[in-house]
């Protein structure tokens, strides 16, 4: 059996970085903790993604399985006259290559080469002989694709499973917004979204969105968080997580640009000092701040803390 946890410290520190695809630190991390909360609860099950293109997130989802998990990717593959959108392209043989440099093989890989919209939560399930427990989305971009996969992950993930939708907020796309409003308003009996996460919207069974939400708040994500277990008692003004409604759920909604820059500075400091700059320099923040009085003010700051 292939020892996954070897490959997962190398993997959410740098070697995503070194796969093509779309992943950001930020949703790295946010897996990662569902991840936990799922162990913390005790929710087992397989995971996949409808989308995977060179397996940038599928490689995450793949390192998080434990004991007997599976992980099944489903993509177009070669078959690119069916990407109606063009939405990324997947293409098999560097998707396998990626598993084997970064996961160490593909032995719990099961793989659907097909459009999503062929095939449902029957196909898949009998592919994997069990539920999912992570479910991510990010196939085709189109309405009746989105609203299709939702469907489809709706019925094939495990009480307290998770589905990662990709690209809700994303101008490019508007097609995956009307897909996922069209599900939830004329489809939807099962899940909640309990977490916006910039460009993904994270959904569960019902009644375990406040456990992940709960724990969201809690969770250090970079900023000092106050009193945080009740969520009324949630401080926006000093975070970058709100509280808000969708779709008749609340959900917590986390914008680090709002307050990037602290943000920036707090999670650079934390994890180390030579990032701190160049968080800094990136931000578009910076860019406004840095010739005002409270820009001279935080490079001071920087500069007793993370001197050069
Ligand atoms: C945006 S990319 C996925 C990115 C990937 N999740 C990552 O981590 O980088 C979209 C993928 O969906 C695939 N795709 C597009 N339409 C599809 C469909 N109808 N069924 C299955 N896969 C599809 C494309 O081939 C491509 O690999």
């Amino acid at each position: 059996m292939q020892n996954l946890s070897k490959y997962l410290p190398a993997y959410i520190d740098r070697n995503y970085k070194k796969v093509e695809g779309w992943l950001g630190e930020d949703t790295v991390l946010q897996i990662t903790r569902i991840n936990s909360v799922q162990t913390k609860l005790g929710i087992s099950g397989n995971v996949g993604e409808i989308g995977v293109h060179h397996g940038k997130l599928f490689i995450l989802l793949y390192l998080l399985m434990q004991n007997e998990e599976q992980a099944i990717a489903i993509d177009i593959f070669e078959q690119q006259n069916l990407n109606i959108d063009k939405s990324g392209r997947g293409d098999l043989s560097i998707f396998e290559r990626n598993l084997e440099t970064y996961a160490g093989g593909k032995s719990k890989l099961k793989t659907i080469n097909a459009d999503s919209t062929t095939i449902g939560a029957k196909e898949i399930l009998s592919e994997l002989g069990g539920k999912l427990r992570l479910f991510s989305i990010d196939g085709g971009h189109l309405p009746n694709i989105v609203r299709h996969d939702l469907n489809t992950a709706a019925s094939a993930i495990c009480d307290g499973g998770v589905v990662i939708l990709d690209d809700y907020f994303n101008p490019e796309f508007p097609g995956v917004s009307e897909g996922v409003n069209q599900f939830f308003l004329l489809d939807n009996k099962e899940l909640v979204p309990f977490f916006v996460g910039i460009n993904k919207i994270y959904l569960t069974t019902s009644k375990y969105a406040e456990h992940y939400m709960d724990f969201f708040t809690q969770a250090d994500l970079g900023i000092p968080y106050c009193e945080t277990k009740k969520f009324r008692t949630y401080d926006t003004h000093l975070s970058p997580i709100r509280i808000s409604e969708m779709f008749g759920s609340t959900v917590l909604s986390y914008s680090p640009d709002k307050f990037g820059i602290v943000h920036r500075l707090f999670r650079a400091i934390k994890r180390n000092r030579t990032q701190l700059r160049k968080q800094l320099s990136n931000s578009s923040t910076w860019e406004y701040l840095k010739s005002t009085k409270l820009g001279n003010f935080i490079r001071s700051i920087a500069n007793k803390l993370a001197p050069y």
